[in-house]
């Protein structure tokens, strides 16, 4: 257990009961309300409570029985049954946030998860984070049966990742002038050496990654890396300016935000990096990014057209399928699988592929039906670096309104997606407005919350006033631990409402204007 855990855990046994909700004798009409966990569990008090554990998750998928676990309270007696280690860690988990309410209620818990893929995506790039930072947040994951945490490990705002083929992508690109993204972005992009006065960043070395997949590890949790390509990749060029693109004289189209699909260097360093990356991380799927390639070099360039030539391609977008289709196939010669955001669906990619859906949920829809397995991340429910509040009251965030009700809203399963290839889902935290740790889980808790009920808990078990009590109660207790949430006690009304995000926009706008 987390010495974290460990406080939380210690600090519920010895506290006063603060049951709000009459939590340690339910009344039989209102059994999952009144469970005062988050994510809501399947079951209190049901039939399965009289069968045999074995019975009641016979009907389960394996991935859902491998997690399933059941909690007996009876006077003083707390039993747990579960097939696996990590079902008795989900059972753990539910226990230490019980504790949190006083006593523990009398009854049956049985319960298992909804969705196999429980997501949380950090942007390491725009700032970076650190050991420490992690870790505390895969404490809170495993606190809310979160089982995945995506790393994006680079962009063009910097590469943190250590490479020993590559060394250059962190002693080049690692730091950059300018404390914040917008700070660098205003300096025309520059970049800078570790230790010269004005830069900031960092990078992590093999070993501490390392740690972090044991730490991982240890809460169930599986890290998914991404190597981002082949746009947002800036800093590669940056670092090694040969997989930018070439003019006819020969010299590189310095500052391109994409790689060169005709370059054999760009290969070269992709393969040798996604190597190393699969040596640190052991899990099944690597994440390659895929996303908002410009192209605006590669018309223009003499190995692009090389390449568009001896391929018979026509169209520019060809070279994004090409550059795709052969890192996948890579990656599946090492015996993963790749994801990619939902943009590798425009240029074919192999039926192994996973689709990160994030333009809304037409990549899920599409993906699934093309036969690929999908996670969800539309940035209009999922993205947690999104405003929680109203412009005028919130700092600085990028995009509209994703306040709580409106993420907790969220229904994954949508009208035309094959059920079956839909994963799961994640909430995504870009940092180009987010310069601080601090910053960050002010972004993230509770929204988090949201996301890991709805990733968990059966839909009919989905409540938002009842979330939003307990919620309320979590919320304490991260801030009791140490966590910078945002506080919902001070939540807009209009927010609170469940007001629409162009409506959000149009408030603030009046409110500017009256100034
Ligand atoms: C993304 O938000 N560009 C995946
Ligand atoms: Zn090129």
């Amino acid at each position: 257990m987390s010495p974290k855990l460990f406080i939380l855990s210690a600090l519920l046994i010895f506290s006063p009961a603060i049951c709000r909700t009459g939590f340690s004798q339910p009344p039989q009409n209102q059994k999952l309300k009144c469970t005062a966990l988050i994510p809501a569990p399947v079951a209190y008090d049901t039939e399965t409570s009289k069968i045999s554990f074995k019975k009641a998750v016979a009907g389960l998928e394996p991935w859902q029985q491998q997690e399933a676990y059941r909690i007996t309270v009876k006077g003083k007696k707390v039993k747990v049954e579960a097939h696996t280690a990590e079902g008795r860690f989900r059972a753990q988990t539910t226990l230490n946030q019980l504790k949190t309410w006083g006593e523990l209620p009398q009854g049956v818990i049985f319960d298992y998860p909804r969705f196999r893929h429980r997501g949380l995506m950090i942007d390491e790039s725009r700032s970076f984070k650190g050991v420490a930072f992690l870790k505390k947040q895969m404490d809170a994951m495993a606190l809310l049966k979160l089982n995945v945490l995506h790393l994006h490990l680079d962009d063009s705002a910097g590469w943190r990742i250590e490479s020993e083929a590559y060394p250059d992508l962190t002693a080049k690109t690692a730091w950059r002038y300018g404390w914040d993204y917008f700070e660098w972005e205003k300096g025309k992009y520059r970049f800078g050496i570790e230790g010269e006065p004005g830069v900031s960043g960092g990078y992590y070395t093999k070993a501490e990654l390392k740690e972090l997949v044991a730490y991982a590890a240890e809460r169930f949790i599986t890290i998914i890396p991404e190597i981002e390509m082949p746009g947002h990749s800036m800093e590669v060029g940056y670092a090694y300016n040969d997989v930018w693109c070439q003019q006819a004289d020969g010299t590189p189209f310095t500052g391109s935000w994409d790689l060169c699909p005709g370059s054999e260097a760009t290969f070269q360093l992709l393969e040798a990096v996604l190597e190393e990356v699969m040596d640190i991380f052991p899990g099944p799927f690597i994440h390659v990014g895929g996303d908002e390639a410009t192209m605006k070099t590669w018309p223009l360039c003499t190995r692009c057209q090389a390449r568009m030539h001896a391929e018979g391609f026509t169209d520019i977008k060809q070279l994004q399928g090409y550059l795709m289709r052969r890192v996948e196939a890579f990656v599946r010669a090492h015996g993963r699988r790749i994801i990619g955001w939902d943009e590798i669906l425009e240029t074919g990619v192999p039926e192994g592929a996973v689709v990160q859906s994030w333009r809304g949920i037409s990549g899920g829809i599409k993906g699934s039906q093309a036969g690929h397995d999908v996670v969800l991340s539309p940035s209009t429910h999922c993205y947690l670096n999104y405003y929680q509040d109203l412009i005028r009251k919130e700092p600085p965030a990028c995009g509209e309104l994703v306040s709580l009700r409106f993420c907790y809203n969220y229904e994954p399963l949508a009208a035309g997606m094959v059920a079956e290839h839909i994963l799961g889902l994640q909430g995504n935290l870009w940092c180009e407005y987010i310069p601080t740790t601090e910053h960050a889980e002010y972004m993230l808790y509770p929204r988090l919350f949201a996301i890991a009920e709805t990733a968990w808990s059966p839909a009919s078990a989905k409540d938002f006033f009842n979330f939003r009590e307990r919620a309320l109660h979590l919320q304490q207790i991260f801030r009791f631990l140490g966590y910078n949430t945002f506080d919902l006690e001070t939540e807009s009304e209009l927010a609170r409402s469940g007001f629409q995000r162009f409506e959000q926009l149009e408030e603030s706008k009046r409110h500017e204007n009256k100034h």
